[in-house]
């Protein structure tokens, strides 16, 4: 069947069964790897994308359920690499072996799209389903703090 996208502003209209995962639909027939396939049932983040500004779970997500809905991927929160949140993963060396982290950084986006100025328990509810076996839990808190303040300064 004929389903129409917008992922990342770009119209697409591509011929697909309406079940299929979106991981799959953003990595095998759109090109964007950025977005990574963890475990594939919802449980670590790993697949993490916007809806309409909300973070959702990919690999779990039918490609009918967001048809004229804007997803966006990792590849579409800056061009160039440089949303805040991206510069302050930067600036805090977030990432260890970086296979979690557009998720995490997709999921943060979310949660500072809603809440401008998160308190810690309030990030750690938040990015409590993306998990990181590299165990860089800190560093992401502390970039998203960076981004926060961040945003706030520039106010
Ligand atoms: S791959 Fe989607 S939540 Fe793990
Ligand atoms: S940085 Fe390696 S899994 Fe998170």
């Amino acid at each position: 069947m004929s389903v129409k996208l917008s992922v990342n502003g770009k119209h697409r209209e591509l011929d697909l069964q309406q079940d299929t995962p979106l991981l799959w639909v953003i990595r095998d027939e759109l090109e964007l790897k950025g977005t990574k396939f963890g475990c594939g049932i919802g449980q670590c983040g790993a697949c993490t994308v916007h809806v309409d500004g909300v973070a959702i779970r990919s690999c779990i997500t039918p490609v009918a359920a967001v048809e004229g809905r804007a997803v966006t991927t990792i590849e579409g929160l800056d061009a160039q690499g440089n949303h805040t949140l991206q510069k302050a993963w930067r600036e805090a060396q977030a990432p260890q072996c970086g296979y979690c982290q557009s998720g995490q950084i997709m999921q943060a986006a979310s949660l500072l799209l809603s809440n401008p100025s998160p308190t810690d328990a309030e990030i750690i509810t938040s990015m409590n389903g993306n998990l990181c076996r590299c165990m860089a839990y800190g560093r992401i808190k502390q970039a998203i703090k960076i981004a926060a303040a961040s945003e706030v300064g520039d106010e």
